[in-house]
């Protein structure tokens, strides 16, 4: 029973919204909002914020909070006939008491099991039945799990596509001492540039200006160094094959009512994602996908930080 559950407390948050907090031992905790299934805090044992949440952020339904986690279903992006990032994140999500099992069961104590299903009013602009469930764990170290199962129950015998995100805002302190590992020499699609296929060159990616690219087919670990905090934020994503890198930078954040004029400096999304290729499923088919993001502190090397210290341990 969730109420027996002493890592999990089911409050109200800003603006009386439903909200779970999940607490570890060690004194790590996340927090997740029935708006949107929406990770809105994940801070490690020392009570640091680990996510970006916008000085400017609303918490006024049907809006999307800006920052933590949202998820994008059943579109991402703008391609495809529904609103931007699709309607998951701006949709009342419940507490499902009584998931399917996993098939390898962990010994997380601290999780919630939230659920939303089609709604009749969501089946005018997207004519399927489904089950889209989330699970999000904070493991004993701090880990953060998301993971998500979709299913098509559809009764006319039809399958559907779709795409599928978890836009990641990572909290850092100061975006152009920021590097991300993992992505350089994949091909990404600009999406400042109507989408037009490129190459990533060199090295490591920086951050001198406005960014919003698609990277097709990344690895399943990903690194974003903190250089100023000395903090590497470390990605392991399953079932996600792209990966989206996102800074509006001071222009586009100016024209954010929902954002601060200088939010921009502290923030990168790197979002896992599954974009390119949409997912299709049969009834009864069911896909999975998988996002565990962990922080831990970058180490150096003659002056240098040293990212395969972080890429490739653990
Ligand atoms: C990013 C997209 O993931 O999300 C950008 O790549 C978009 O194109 C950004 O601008 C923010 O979107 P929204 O709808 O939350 O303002």
């Amino acid at each position: 029973m969730m109420s027996e559950n002493v890592h999990i407390e089911l409050c109200k948050g800003v603006n009386g919204l439903d909200k779970a907090i999940l607490r570890e031992i060690r004194g790590c905790s996340a927090e997740v909002y029935l708006n949107g299934g929406q990770v809105t805090s994940w801070k490690n044992e020392f009570r640091e914020q680990l996510l970006f949440l916008s000085s400017k952020a609303t918490f006024k339904p049907p809006n999307a909070i800006r920052g933590g986690i949202q998820i994008c279903f059943p579109q991402f992006g703008t391609i495809g006939s529904l609103e931007q990032h699709g309607f998951a994140r701006n949709r009342l999500w419940s507490v499902d008491p009584d998931p399917p099992p996993f098939p390898s069961n962990t010994s997380h104590r601290a999780f919630i099991d939230l659920i939303l299903g089609h709604s009749e009013e969501d089946v005018k602009i997207w004519p399927h039945r489904y089950e889209c469930r989330l699970r999000v764990a904070l493991g004993p170290g701090g880990d953060l799990m998301l993971t998500s199962r979709i299913r098509n129950t559809n009764t006319d015998g039809k399958s559907f596509s779709f795409t599928f995100a978890y836009h990641t805002y990572f909290s850092v302190t100061d975006i152009s001492e920021v590097r991300v590992e993992g992505l350089e020499t994949l091909d990404y699609l600009d999406n400042l540039k109507n989408r037009e296929r490129f190459t990533e060159q060199g090295d490591a990616l920086t951050f001198e200006s406005e960014v919003d690219k698609v990277y097709l087919g990344a690895p399943t670990k990903i690194a974003i160094l903190d250089h100023e905090r000395k903090r590497t934020y470390v990605l392991r994503k399953d079932g996600l094959p792209d990966v989206v890198v996102w800074n509006p930078w001071d222009k586009k954040a100016k024209a954010m009512a929902d954002f601060g004029d200088d939010d921009y400096k502290h923030m990168l999304c790197v979002t896992a994602a599954c974009v390119e290729k949409p997912v299709t499923l049969k009834p009864g088919e069911e896909w999975k996908g998988r996002l565990e993001i962990s922080a831990v502190p970058s180490s150096y090397c003659s002056g240098q930080l040293d990212p395969r210290r972080a890429l490739f341990s653990g």
